[in-house]
């Protein structure tokens, strides 16, 4: 079997650290490097296309992301401090999150962005996309915003989820 040494927990809905915005990065140093492989590490072991740092209990301003997410060749994208600073046309994406474990909803977004931060050097990076990918930097965005997809979904649909969640969490306590 092989190793995943670096595997870090997935916080999952409604743990407070998922509603809380993250705090901008101020250095980018070994720690942060560290900090960016484990979560490249983990949303491929998940297996995932995107994961904001709050998802791991880090409250940092880092989301990493798979660049092409239809094809999933693991070539990850990352972005400090990103902004979406241009968007574009609507796109209605049924969405599912690590966080938010057994539950997926369609939700409406942009359909093209433009994302501005910095690379994991430091160095200010670009991103544009359409489609999977700009659904999916909108959504890890959203993450360091404190933001959850299901926070876009109707009060109906988002109380069914509590509702099969209070279930299924009374079913694992049952279990144990
Ligand atoms: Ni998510």
């Amino acid at each position: 079997m092989e190793e995943t040494a670096h595997e870090m927990k997935i916080y999952t809905y409604p743990d407070p650290v998922l509603k809380t915005p993250a705090e901008p990065v101020r250095e980018i140093d070994g720690e942060l490097q560290r900090l960016i492989d484990w979560m490249i590490e983990t949303m491929y072991d998940a297996p995932g296309i995107g994961l904001a740092a709050n998802q791991v209990g880090v409250l940092k301003r880092v989301i990493v992301f798979e660049r092409q997410p239809r094809e999933r060749r693991r070539n990850p994208g990352v972005l400090i401090n990103p902004e979406i600073v241009l968007g574009e046309d609507q796109i209605k994406w049924e969405e599912a999150c690590l966080s938010v474990p057994d539950f997926s909803a369609e939700v409406v977004r942009k359909g093209q962005v433009k994302v501005r931060g910095l690379d994991r050097q430091g160095n200010p990076s670009d991103i544009e996309a359409e489609d999977l990918l700009a659904v999916c930097l909108q959504h890890e965005v959203d993450h360091l915003n404190g933001t959850l997809f299901i926070d876009h979904i109707s009060a109906l649909k988002r109380a069914l989820y509590k509702k099969k969640l209070t279930k299924m969490l009374k079913e694992q306590d049952e279990m144990d």
